[in-house]
């Protein structure tokens, strides 16, 4: 095999080159090992290998060539020491989690959640006798007055979904610093074009690749990168031995989608900036949230620490659920669906579906309201988003 090393590359190139890995017949297209195992010349080759004495593969539970280009190229365009992909996003959010926690651990967790990653902090954790606060994101004395002795984790997501709150990662990492915990940040939301959690002093990244990384709504997918002591010390084992990893065949497809993601992103985030200012004109639209505009809650630290807006809109239609639902079921081109980031455009009702687990008192603490829907900007034309989003709204009304 030959290698494709960085040479100073931009995203835009590693995305396309970044952790090739060509084989003897020099393809152009990264090749697709779709193996479960790998064969050995002797018996003492294969003692060796599983020594860790001689290189090579050994079973694709642990490692396999095509989803390690992925992981490579992931590990570039983060900035990132080491990575481990996986199934899908929940799968990443569980390993990163839960593989350096034991019994008697506390986790602080921002309150704002995707409704799984809530329910792995809220209902899973505690089962396993790990305690767990969670916080308002936003508010850094929070995190500062729930950090205990036994603090070892801070997990946040930011933009939030789906009302895309904005965290302040620098200030979070700093008090993790401080009392030894490490911060776990998944930056599906931002994508990792528009925020470099690392950078901004996270420990951990997780991504569910199922969004812009695929982006056309293909296959399932996540990612784990941070250091190589903690991937090592922490992550290997548990990931080795629970096995949550990635198919060949969808790190394939996800190589593709990584060499098109900055072209989408760029793409569905002018689109939805230019949607956002529309709905905020609009007389049966009663609030719209989206970083990048001047009147996001925490436009300072947005400007501060993303590159870019969002593919997403929150927003909330006058007129509670039953104006949310016959505006959704008014549209001929956006889509109903709970997935996000793709080409296609979609929208949601979080409180009937990716919320829907959460109290109404929890979900209103959040902001997701009766009327609250979350929009995924595709790449159609914005034109065309525009008309069929005010046609709906006219037929709502
Ligand atoms: C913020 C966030 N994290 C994690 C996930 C889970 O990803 P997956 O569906 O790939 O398991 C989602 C999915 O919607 C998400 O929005």
């Amino acid at each position: 095999m030959t290698s494709e090393t960085k040479r100073n590359w931009k995203p835009a190139t590693a995305l396309v080159h970044g952790g090739t890995q060509r084989s003897a017949f020099g393809e152009t297209s990264e090749a697709l090992y779709l193996t479960q195992g790998f064969v050995y010349d002797s018996a003492e080759a294969a003692e060796a290998r599983f020594k860790g004495e001689a290189p090579g593969f050994i079973y694709s539970r642990y490692a396999n060539p095509t989803v390690d280009m992925f992981e490579r190229r992931m590990c570039e365009l983060e900035g990132a020491e080491d990575a481990r992909a996986t199934a899908s996003g929940m799968a990443a959010v569980a390993a990163a989690l839960l593989c350096s926690l034991g019994a008697g651990d506390h986790v602080v967790a921002a309150r704002a959640l995707f409704g799984s990653c809530r329910w792995i902090v809220e209902t899973l954790m505690p089962k396993y006798g790990i305690e767990t606060t969670l916080v308002d994101g936003t508010d850094i004395d929070a995190w500062k007055s729930a950090v205990r002795a036994n603090t070892k984790l801070f997990f946040l997501e930011s933009p939030t979904n789906p009302t895309l709150e904005v965290i302040d990662i620098a200030a979070v990492a700093a008090i993790a610093n401080e009392c030894g915990a490490r911060l776990v940040v998944d930056n599906v939301f931002a994508t990792p074009l528009q925020q470099k959690p690392l950078a901004l002093g996270a420990h951990v990244v997780v991504y569910s690749a199922t969004k812009h990384i695929d982006g056309q709504g293909r296959c399932l997918g996540g990612v784990v990168l941070s250091d190589k002591a903690w991937i090592d010390d922490k992550l290997h084992d548990y990931f080795r031995h629970t096995g949550p990893s990635l198919s060949p065949f969808n790190a394939w497809t996800l190589l593709k989608g990584l060499e098109t993601l900055p072209l989408r992103v760029r793409q569905q985030t002018e689109s939805a900036a230019r949607i956002a200012g529309h709905l905020a004109c609009h007389p049966a639209i009663e609030r719209v949230v989206y970083p990048g505009r001047n009147d996001h809650p925490q436009a300072d630290i947005v400007a501060r620490q993303m590159t870019g807006g969002s593919t997403l809109i929150c927003f909330d239609v006058k007129g509670g659920k039953s104006a949310a639902f016959s505006f959704q079921n008014g549209l001929d081109l956006v889509r109903i669906s709970n997935n996000l980031g793709d080409a296609k455009s979609l929208i949601t009702h979080p409180a009937t579906t990716t919320h829907k687990n959460l109290a109404e008192a929890a979900r209103l603490e959040l902001g997701i309201n009766a009327g609250t829907v979350r929009l995924s900007v595709g790449l159609e034309d914005a034109d065309d988003l525009i008309d069929d989003l005010d046609r709906a709204l006219a037929r709502a009304a």
